[in-house]
């Protein structure tokens, strides 16, 4: 039985669900991809907090050049969040010819292009299906199932802490702190909740999909931003005197002007399926020429819902790794279209 080693970068709400995850699918793995994945070492900060979340405490480690230089691990899933030292062990591990998984969407948002053309030069994969909307599959159906279609429209609820405050606002009353401290305690919650509720998190998610839908750059800076933090109990009543719901929605338009991208809190008639979408649920519309309109929906943040993508992205490489064909997704040849913020 063929194994192929993986490390662990991170052992919070996400990593500890991708150990679950593929701890889970060992048996199943072999009939799947041809291959077990097992992962060699862990890098946490914290190792002795990290030492009760698995079964192995020797595994972990909090020296990122012990896994750098282990040859012998082929794939590294980074789920520790932020910008540094992510990228750097990204790019290293890039340039060491290890592939990377990871759920960084802060990252991709705005280095992206810089670790796609790394992972491209390497002939390494580089996935990240888990960076928008946690457990839906909406990356690869836009880079690939959809590939060949010219999408004008995404809509999407795409981030999960924003939308279950605003459901129990909405549906018991709640106040904002207190759904904002549940989201944060059942793991849907950045670790600095700021990016939730302030729609910057929504923005790099747009940010993301309009990249791959429209085949541009679209950064984070080209996203125009508002959160939910002025939303009060006032607004949701009047919503529902109105017979609407509030929703933080993002919307991404390729225009004959150029593209558009934006995240805002929006009223939306109780009857709309997006009205539908409750708690930490997302969903995402479509809207190509070919396919007409197509929905995602599903679970937009927490343990197992991300883990669920992160390990799908993990059973990929492991089976191009089989194949002798890693490398091949790695690399999006953008065209640059103009940009026009939303208020232009
Ligand atoms: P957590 O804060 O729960 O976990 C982060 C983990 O990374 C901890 O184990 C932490 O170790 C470790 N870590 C952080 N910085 C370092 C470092 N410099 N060196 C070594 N270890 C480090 O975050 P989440 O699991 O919630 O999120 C992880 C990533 O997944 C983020 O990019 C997030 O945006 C993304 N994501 C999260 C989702 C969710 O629902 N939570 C959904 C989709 C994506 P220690 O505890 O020792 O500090
Ligand atoms: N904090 C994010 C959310 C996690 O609430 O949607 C999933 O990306």
């Amino acid at each position: 039985e063929k194994v192929i080693k993986a490390a662990l970068l991170g052992l919070g709400t996400v990593g500890s669900g991708v150990y679950k995850v593929l701890r889970n699918q060992k048996e199943e793995m072999p009939h799947k991809i041809g291959a077990v994945v097992e992962v060699e070492k862990i890098l946490v900060r914290n190792l002795k907090k990290a030492s009760a979340k698995v079964e192995n405490p020797e595994i972990l480690t909090n020296d990122w050049k012990t896994i750098l230089e282990d040859e012998s691990i082929e794939i590294v899933i980074e789920v520790m969040g932020g910008i540094e030292p992510a990228r750097t062990y990204i790019l290293e591990a890039l340039n060491a010819g290890k592939h990377v998984v990871t759920a960084n969407k802060d990252l991709v948002a705005s280095h992206g292009q810089e670790l796609l053309e790394c992972a491209a030069e390497h002939n390494c994969d580089f996935l990240f299906e888990a960076a928008v909307a946690g457990g839906i599959p909406i990356i690869r159906p836009l880079k690939q199932c959809l590939a060949a279609n010219h999408i004008t429209e995404i809509m999407g609820i795409v981030n999960g802490t924003t939308n279950f405050i605003l459901t129990k606002m909405t549906q018991e009353g709640m106040e904002f702190a207190q759904a904002l401290a549940l989201a944060t305690e059942l793991g849907y919650a950045e670790a600095d909740p700021t990016a939730d509720i302030q729609g910057l998190d929504a923005g790099r998610k747009m940010a993301i999909m309009a990249s791959i839908a429209f085949n541009s750059r679209v950064t984070f800076d080209d996203v125009i931003t508002e959160g939910i933090t002025q939303i009060s109990a006032k607004d949701i009543r009047y919503a529902k005197e109105l017979g609407c719901v509030i929703k933080l929605l993002g919307v991404a338009r390729n225009t004959e002007n150029g593209i558009e991208v934006s995240v805002r809190p929006m009223l939306i008639p109780e009857t709309h399926a997006l009205a539908t979408v409750n708690d930490s649920f997302n969903a995402v519309f479509l809207t190509g020429d070919a396919v007409g309109d197509a929905m995602f929906y599903g679970r937009g943040a927490g343990e197992l819902p991300t883990a669920s993508a992160i390990a799908g992205d993990v059973f990929d490489v492991a089976r191009n790794i089989v194949f002798e064909c890693t490398g091949r997704i790695g690399c999006t040849c953008y065209k640059q279209l103009p940009l026009k913020k939303a208020d232009e």
